[in-house]
């Protein structure tokens, strides 16, 4: 399987089985010229850390009711943000939310830098971050790594290595599979794969748009992976 038709086959999945996410345009509204409002893909990811989807979904309608564009949110009190907060966890995300609304409202008249490298200045945003938002919110060609994205990886292409060291293998992987046309939709795909099909127990092997591509598909192997160095 070439990386391109690797690519196509999964975005034909993803256009009928994308899941349905607040922060999201999906495949449908994108297709009819809808595009995603980078505010929104920097608060999704920044509350997606170490949380799952669905502690995050009405947190996420919250803010985006209270504070509709980063103007918005650097214009509030940090202590109202913290209130909006309490629950989800992991306090100093919501510090450096504030922090990094106000830098961007201030000093980049609320617009958001396009490239991982720029993006990477800011206050909160690590590498994974980084590249989320430049590939989800500008399409630029970023190889996003999530859990999601490790396990699906590591089990197409049987990668042995336990992680961390398997990391950068799988990085390499996503970004020679990532497509130029889509980029953004393909990543979200293999996160929505590793979230539905390429689960770590029990993977829908028999479902899966990759399976017979896949070293592992069907096989006792694949819930071993990806390995974790022993700690
Ligand atoms: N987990 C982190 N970011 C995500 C996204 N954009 N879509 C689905 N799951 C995610």
């Amino acid at each position: 399987m070439t990386s391109a038709s690797a690519a196509s086959t999964l975005l034909d999945w993803y256009d009928r089985h994308a899941r349905r996410l607040p922060w999201r345009v999906s495949p449908q509204d994108r297709a009819v010229g809808e595009v995603p409002d980078p505010y929104r893909v920097w608060l999704s990811e920044i509350m997606l850390q170490q949380t799952t989807v669905a502690a995050v979904k009405d947190y996420f309608e919250k803010f985006v009711k209270t504070w509709p564009t980063i103007k918005h949110l650097a214009a509030a009190s940090e202590e109202d943000v913290m209130k909006a907060w309490a629950g989800l966890g992991y306090y100093s995300r919501a510090r450096n939310l504030k922090k990094c609304a106000n830098t961007v409202a201030d000093q980049l008249d609320g617009r958001f830098p396009e490239t991982e490298a720029e993006l990477l200045k800011l206050p909160g945003i690590g590498p994974y971050t980084a590249a989320a938002i430049a590939t989800i919110a500008f399409d630029s060609h970023a190889a996003v790594v999530d859990g999601n994205v490790e396990r699906v990886i590591t089990r197409l292409d049987q990668i042995e290595t336990p992680l961390p060291d398997a990391k950068p293998l799988v990085k390499a992987r996503m970004g020679e599979l990532t497509p130029n046309v889509r980029p953004g939709d393909f990543a979200q795909a293999v996160m929505d794969l590793g979230a539905t099909i390429c689960t770590p127990r029990r993977p829908a092997c028999a479902l899966c748009p990759w399976t017979s591509n896949c070293k592992v598909q069907g096989t006792e192997i694949a819930e071993t992976l990806p390995r974790k160095a022993p700690k």
